[in-house]
């Protein structure tokens, strides 16, 4: 039997690659590496049986509506699938899978990197050494918060959501988490749920943010919410970015009603909001959650397990989203 034909719209991890190339004739996108457009996505796809893609890429309705006959099945090198029209895929029966729990440490690590950038201010003093304008210690320089019993708030209290509650009660943080279903006891391990936004924000020092982005959560961080939060307090997003506005965050910051934010998401990427270039009290990341080199193969091989499955083995594949 004929290698089925796969397209990978990004350049992968070398162990990825290497078991990619092995099992399947591989079709790559003209030009750089880069997040691909339908155009392009499309003229790639032509012929091949999968498509071995990453956030970024342009799957809306309208191009997977326009993929070829010969598309079974789309596998995601990512846990979100905002990028993805699930329901056109559906339509199509073209199924699709998503990397789940492989990436779970990784990003809650940088969920705790920013948390502690943001209250020990590393940002700044990173900044001030790189701008060669430090002039020694002095008692009352950059002076930050503990996390030390500080209460911390966890929006999405899913796989990554209680990888970060583990990690930040060994940093003596206490949890709360908001969540559209109370965990059982086991899962919950004594955080404190919440069923309202209002009585959630309101009992917090720092809030972490791990829900999906698309519609139903876009804007869900505005101006109302973010005056919920205690004054001081801060917000740190490995989500989406599409999940914040922007300008209310920018406004907090500026008036010091948030202490800090630790942002590694942002609404339409690479590009970021202005006024996060000049906020002194803002950590910026560039979506590194699952930048690891463990996660990234573990997720180009629960990519390449769910497409053996559909393509080599003529399974229904494990994973599915869609
Ligand atoms: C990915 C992520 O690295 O998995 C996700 O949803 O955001 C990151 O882990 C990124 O999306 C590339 O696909």
């Amino acid at each position: 039997m004929p290698r089925p034909t796969l397209l990978l719209t990004r350049a992968l991890p070398e162990a990825v690659e290497a078991r990619a190339a092995r099992d399947y004739r591989l079709r790559r996108p003209d030009g750089p590496d880069r997040a691909l457009d339908a155009a392009s996505l499309l003229a790639a796809a032509e012929g091949c049986d999968g498509i071995l893609c990453a956030a970024g890429d342009a799957l809306d309705a309208a191009t997977i509506g326009r993929l070829p006959g010969s598309v079974r099945v789309i596998a995601t090198f990512s846990v979100g699938t905002d990028h993805l029209a699930l329901d056109a895929a559906r339509a199509r029966g073209i199924r699709v899978t998503n990397t789940p729990d492989v990436l779970s440490i990784a990003t809650a690590e940088i969920a705790m990197l920013l948390l502690l950038m943001c209250a020990r201010r590393a940002g700044e003093a990173e900044r001030l050494l790189r701008a060669r304008e430090w002039n020694g210690w002095a008692p009352t320089q950059l002076v930050g918060t503990t996390l030390d019993g500080k209460r911390l708030g966890i929006l999405g209290m899913g796989r990554i959501g209680r990888e970060l509650a583990r990690m930040a009660r060994g940093m003596g943080m206490v949890i709360h988490y908001r969540n559209r279903t109370r965990l059982p006891p086991a899962e919950e391990e004594g955080a404190t749920f919440h069923a309202d936004d209002d009585g959630f924000l309101a009992s917090l020092d720092a809030l972490s943010m791990h829900i999906p982005g698309g519609d139903a959560t876009r804007g869900w961080l505005d101006a109302a919410r973010i005056a919920r939060l205690p004054r001081g307090a801060v917000v740190v997003n490995t989500g989406r970015g599409t999940t914040v506005d922007d300008a209310a965050l920018c406004d907090a910051l500026r008036s010091g009603h948030l202490r800090a934010a630790g942002l590694d998401v942002f609404a339409g990427e690479p590009a970021i909001h202005e006024g996060y270039h000049t906020a002194p009290n803002v950590t910026l990341l560039p979506h590194l959650g699952s930048a690891t080199g463990e996660a990234r193969d573990a997720m180009g091989f629960r990519c390449l397990d769910a497409l053996d499955a559909a393509l080599l083995r003529g399974e229904d594949p494990p994973y599915r989203v869609a």
